[in-house]
């Protein structure tokens, strides 16, 4: 057997209400994602859902994900508003979220993606509600963090520029959805601005890698949705060697991701992104500890830390990629505590 560190996922889509099997058949016959989020689909689709689900039906719905989670080896993760798009319902996905931590074993962190997609009354009109819905969120504690989905189809780059510096002079650490479906150089803006993480980065430029090194910006990295998507992979091994941290995550959501399992993001790790198996496990649980701020409470299996403890029928390291399957999972720890056995 093996014990590792409970994963750390810094980047998933719960609470989310409903499914979108349709548009994986729709995507899976040809069609494109942002051609699905332009016509009024993807992410809007599932906004429809959320804004008729009760916080009730969202803690019911995903605490079953928490628990397949659970059952995966996560014992942190990142959870995040960005289906509701107005104030009465973003805020309605943030309070799941503060019920759901009340009510699963993992520890979560709140992420505030108001600026998820653009509703019908328009970027700039949007904006101006977004920031007085940021004052809100951060007089009642619902969020740590603000992200912006700056991409096509989504955000501008100026207008997500402006949402994120409001952002950070209200408190609020700041991360970003950048460079998945376009190339626009936000990613690089971002760290500058001081952003934690940069999510995604399919799309990035080799010239932007420097700035991210140079701010010690983490390059949050998901290739399940690349997996998913069927696109390209990030280039992780091109941002490891030139010395920017790398995190993994699943980016679990109805849409782009349905794959949850670290283990199987290790395996696209090692067999898509070039990174190694200790890399993907470091990126699995401290480097994603880091993203969340939680670097010392978890992330590694140490004195003074909590005991948040995999254990793993595994005879080597190298195995949990080989063999992705949650059936490996043993027995899952959190905070000294056994959560789950098989
Ligand atoms: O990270 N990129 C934006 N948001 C998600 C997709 C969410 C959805 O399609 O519902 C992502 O891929
Ligand atoms: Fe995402």
């Amino acid at each position: 057997m093996l014990a590792i560190p409970g994963f750390v996922d810094p980047h998933t889509h719960i609470p989310f209400h409903g499914e979108r099997s349709e548009e994986f058949v729709m995507r899976a016959v040809g069609k494109s994602y942002v051609e699905i989020l332009k016509s009024g689909g993807g992410i809007h689709s599932t906004v429809k859902k959320v804004r008729k689900a009760s916080i009730d039906n969202l803690v019911k719905e995903n605490k079953k994900y928490l628990e397949w989670m659970l059952k995966s080896g996560v014992t942190s993760l990142e959870c995040k508003s960005g289906y509701g798009l107005d104030f009465e319902n973003e805020l309605k996905q943030l309070k799941a979220i503060k019920k759901l931590s009340e009510e699963v074993p993992q520890t979560l962190i709140s992420t505030f993606l108001g600026a998820h997609a653009v509703p019908q009354k328009g970027e700039k009109a949007y904006l101006t509600e977004l920031i007085d819905m940021m004052k809100v969120i951060k007089s009642e504690s619902l969020a740590e963090f603000v992200d912006v989905f700056c991409d096509e189809g989504a955000f501008s780059v100026e207008g997500s520029f402006d949402l994120l510096k409001r952002a950070k002079d209200m408190g609020f650490k700041i991360r970003v959805h950048a460079e998945e479906l376009s190339s626009n150089g936000f990613a690089s803006i971002a760290a500058e601005l001081g952003a934690v993480s940069v999510d995604h980065l399919i799309k990035i430029k080799d010239r932007e890698i420097p700035t991210l090194e140079k701010y010690g910006t983490i390059a949050l990295l998901m290739p399940a949705t690349s997996f998913y998507l069927k696109t390209m992979y990030a280039p992780a091994r091109k941002l490891i060697d030139n010395g920017v941290p790398v995190a993994l995550g699943s980016d679990f959501n109805p849409g782009s991701n349905t794959f949850y399992s670290p283990l199987f993001v290790s395996h696209l790790a090692v067999n898509h992104l070039g990174m190694t198996p200790s890399e993907a496990l470091v990126a699995q649980t401290l480097n994603a500890a880091c993203v969340l701020g939680i670097e010392n409470e978890v992330g590694t299996i140490e004195m003074g830390k909590s005991a948040d403890i995999v254990i793993l029928d595994a005879p080597r390291l190298e195995y949990l990629s080989y063999m992705p399957t949650n059936e490996i999972v043993k027995a899952v720890f959190k905070n000294g505590r056994k959560v789950f056995e098989n």
